[in-house]
């Protein structure tokens, strides 16, 4: 650096100079350059962090990882240019002068790299790291974003946002997740941006030298994870930052809400409905006007004069309730609530030690501090007044947090753990902590029960807390399909748990639009839908005789489908990968799975591929990958890599099974508490390959699971097609099944056999309609408009011991 320069220290760019010293310690390398520190460490051998500060400390952020720094085996190569860490997955190459990082494969393929020049460089507090743009990469994930599934050509601010009716191409919107793929030349990485201050994603916008991003203030600290598939990094950094946790099976389940539904008449009308109605579902919502004045913690007298017992005959019905709790704390010193935060010295302040208001929902508020211990542990203690009521479930809304105007003042003070940070570097974490004191205070008085929490906004490990929807979203179809991209980048970037308003929050639905967006919403893995003050009525049943039977359809096949979903939850909660899979994670190289066309397909449960379509549309242009794929509706088998055209009238989603999938499915209910029939049905789809299935059940609502209390057993059909293993069961629960039933699609079976005997050759004689007729899918009974050649079924009595049966 020249004395010129460093005058410009602020004004200009700032680079971060040639490596000065280093040295090695058991989990990697730290060391000087000439403007800062910097040090790279080991959290698994595809995940390496780094860290760079123009300060002598690092300052973390504490609230994101869960993972720490491990000694693993790596090696350190070292010669006059550069020094290179070596991991069984990743090789860093530090260059000496300037100091600039390249990422490797082990067998010597560039994965990512610092620009040469800018690197690491400052502008003032900005810190930046410049990367190269790699040949036609593309860039995936970044949580809840709006545009293109592949981001190349944008930029993205963190910054979390209430945005009442955003448009399909607004940034930033509620919750904030700094977590990336890139893709190029058959290789993928991951970039895992741990800044919580406003930060800045340019994947290649306005200049075409690099993509960069960069935080208003604090560390550069990054994780940088490799895996040669894209599951595998998003493994990696859901191991960083942890998993959801098993949810209770009612929030499966379909959930209503509106803002609001009052008095309580009109909530118990509204469960009574579902009922008559033989429409499934099992939560019913609470929005704002339940409360006094908007007062949290309070039920408004006149319109709940006995929320306990209103809630106790919801529950007889099997509904869940779930209430809504906004931060905001009315400014009032008789309302208790604000007198003890205030007495405590829970709320945020100014600088000088005033209480900070800003007006929300009840007028001047006061705005509890949730990254201080002591407030997330009062607020928790106070959602006793919910558990009083029976209260099952909480919403943690306008949790940015929000205000009117959206000006929060960057001056005031956060608690951040006792580090005492400025609004700057804590907007973006308060919901994340709002929605853990709300997951803690549900344990807190219901240790036995699995919380449910629904947040909106949130930030990198908001998956160990809550789930998440993608707010105040409008009754529109471009809208219907933007939340469909907006969940899967969700699930490429950890939240697994995640839906939208089907409907459209803001605005009026259409009689189709409403229709598609429940049947695509079958397929999503929160199924709720919402509508906003003033708007017209927005149930399944609002929208004429047609449209509720669309809506009855896919609801009941939601339910049918619970043991698959619930299995694909479990299996969510074990790798970290979304239920809602974007094309992209299984077929990251595919150009077609980024076209405008198909970019919003994506895989449910491992086993169907949803091709959304707007209900304007008759027709639907299909992009099948590769593999086989059976339709849903008429068992018709295309092979994939490539492009179909599918009739798409209301009632027929275009929905395909993956060959080799087995689907399992239970009797109708209409709550997720009431009694299936004790015959699971599990279809398979014929493939070339062998098809594997885990099946997973436990009591859907305690802690049990965690110490044994779940059967899970592996269903395997071997490459030939002859045998179905069905293995030991493991675990102490009983499953809740007594008997199986097995249909086989896409073969012709000619004898089945079980422990040797003979158990069934059944043919029967039904014709073959080749137009869909009524909706039945995944019939329980061999359907007329199914090829009864290749469909046929048996039942055994359920065991948990190991057996097969062979197929002829
Ligand atoms: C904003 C939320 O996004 C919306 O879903 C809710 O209905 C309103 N706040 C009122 O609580």
């Amino acid at each position: 650096m020249t004395e010129v320069t460093n005058k410009r220290k602020g004004k200009q760019n700032l680079a971060i100079g040639e490596v000065q010293s280093w040295e090695k310690s058991e989990i990697g390398i730290s060391g000087k350059t000439s403007e800062a520190n910097f040090s790279i460490t080991l959290y698994e051998v595809h995940t390496i962090r780094i860290q760079v500060s123009k300060d002598d400390d690092f300052s973390p952020n504490p609230y994101s990882v869960i993972g720490s720094p491990k000694k693993l085996d790596f090696t350190v190569v070292e010669n006059d240019k550069f020094i290179s860490l070596e991991t069984s997955k990743i090789h860093v190459q530090i260059n000496l002068s300037p100091f600039g990082l390249t990422f490797l494969s082990p067998d010597g393929m560039v994965l990512n790299q610092d620009d040469p020049a800018f690197a690491v460089s400052w502008l003032g507090t900005e810190v930046s790291n410049y990367k190269k743009v790699q040949k036609k990469e593309r860039f995936i994930g970044l949580g809840e974003k709006t545009g293109n599934l592949d981001r190349a050509g944008r930029a993205y601010t963190n910054w979390n946002t209430d945005y009442f009716a955003y448009g399909v191409n607004d940034d930033p919107l509620y919750m904030s997740i700094p977590f990336y793929i890139g893709l190029h030349n058959n290789l993928a990485y991951g970039i895992f941006f741990d800044n919580s201050h406003k930060t800045v994603f340019n994947f290649g916008a306005s200049n075409n030298r690099f993509v960069y991003y960069s935080a208003e203030d604090g560390d550069l600290d990054y994780y940088f994870f490799h895996d040669s598939t894209v599951s595998g990094i998003i493994s990696a950094y859901t191991t960083l930052t942890g998993r959801m946790e098993m949810p209770p099976l009612w929030s499966l389940g379909f959930q209503q809400c509106r803002y609001s539904y009052y008095p309580d008449s009109e909530v118990m009308t509204l469960a009574n409905t579902f009922r008559e109605k033989n429409m499934p579902a099992d939560v019913i919502y609470l929005d704002i006007h339940h409360m006094e004045k908007y007062k949290v913690f309070t039920f408004d007298g006149e319109k709940f004069p006995n929320p306990k017992a209103m809630v106790s005959s919801l529950k007889e019905k099997g509904f869940k309730v779930v209430v809504i709790m906004d931060p905001g704390i009315k400014s009032d010193q008789d309302y208790l609530p604000y007198a003890e935060g205030r007495e405590k010295g829970l709320f945020v302040e100014y600088p000088d030690g005033e209480i900070y208001e800003g007006q929300v929902w009840p007028g001047w508020c006061a705005f509890p501090d949730f990254t201080k211990t002591e407030t997330r542990a009062w607020w928790a203690e106070k959602m006793a007044f919910y558990q009083e009521i029976g209260v099952d479930g909480y919403w943690t809304d306008m949790n940015e947090p929000a205000s009117w105007g959206q000006f929060t003042p960057n001056l005031l003070n956060f608690h951040y753990e006792g580090e005492e940070v400025s609004h700057r570097k804590a907007r973006n974490i308060y919901g994340l902590q709002m929605a853990r004191a709300a997951m803690e205070g549900s344990l807190l008085h219901n240790p036995e029960e699995r919380p449910f929490v629904l947040s909106r906004s949130g930030f990198s490990g908001i998956q160990r807390f809550a789930a998440a929807w993608t707010g105040d979203n409008v009754a529109s179809e471009e809208h219907m399909m933007a939340g469909i991209r907006l969940v899967n980048s969700l699930g490429l970037s950890g939240v697994s748990f995640a839906g939208y308003d089907v409907g459209g929050f803001c605005g009026e639905s259409s009689k189709s639009l409403f229709a598609r967006w429940m049947s695509i919403a079958t397929f999503a893995p929160l199924y709720r839908a919402h509508s906003m003050i003033n708007s017209n009525d927005a149930e399944p049943w609002s929208f004429g005789e047609e449209v509720e039977e669309i809506s009855r359809n896919y609801m009941k096949l939601r339910y049918r489908l619970l043991p698959t979903l619930y299995s694909g939850f479990y299996k969510s909660t074990v790798d970290g990968l979304p239920i809602a899979r974007s094309l992209a994670i299984d077929f990251p190289h595919d150009p077609l799975v980024y076209e405008t066309a198909y970019q919003n397909q994506y895989i449910f449960c491992d086993k169907f591929l949803i091709a959304p379509v707007e209900s304007t549309k008759e027709i639907a242009k299909v992009y099948l990958p590769e593999g086989e794929w059976y339709y849903l509706f008429n068992d018709q088998k295309y092979s994939g890599n490539q492009v179909i055209y599918v009739d798409t009238p209301l009632n027929y989603l275009p929905v395909f099974v993956k060959a080799g999938s087995v689907l399992a499915l239970q009797s109708d209910v209409s709550h997720t508490g009431e009694k299936h029939d004790g015959i699971l049905r599990l279809h398979f789809y014929n493939s070339k390959g062998k098809a594997q299935y885990l099946h997973y059940e436990d009591d859907g609502h305690s802690m049990a699971y965690k110490n044994g209390g779940f059967f899970k057993r592996e269903i395997e059909w071997t490459s030939t097609g002859e045998m179905l293993h069905f293995r030991k069961s493991e675990g102490q629960f009983a499953s809740a099944f007594h008997s199986i039933k097995l249909l086989f699609h896409g073969l012709d079976i000619k004898k089945i056999k079980f422990a040797g005997e003979l158990i069934t050759t059944k043919k029967e004689n039904m014709a073959f309609l080749d137009k869909l007729s009524e909706f039945d899918p995944l019939p329980d009974q061999l359907h007329p408009y199914f090829d009864i050649e290749e469909i046929q079924s048996v039942t055994i009595d359920h065991l948990a011991e190991a057996f097969s049966i062979e197929l002829q």
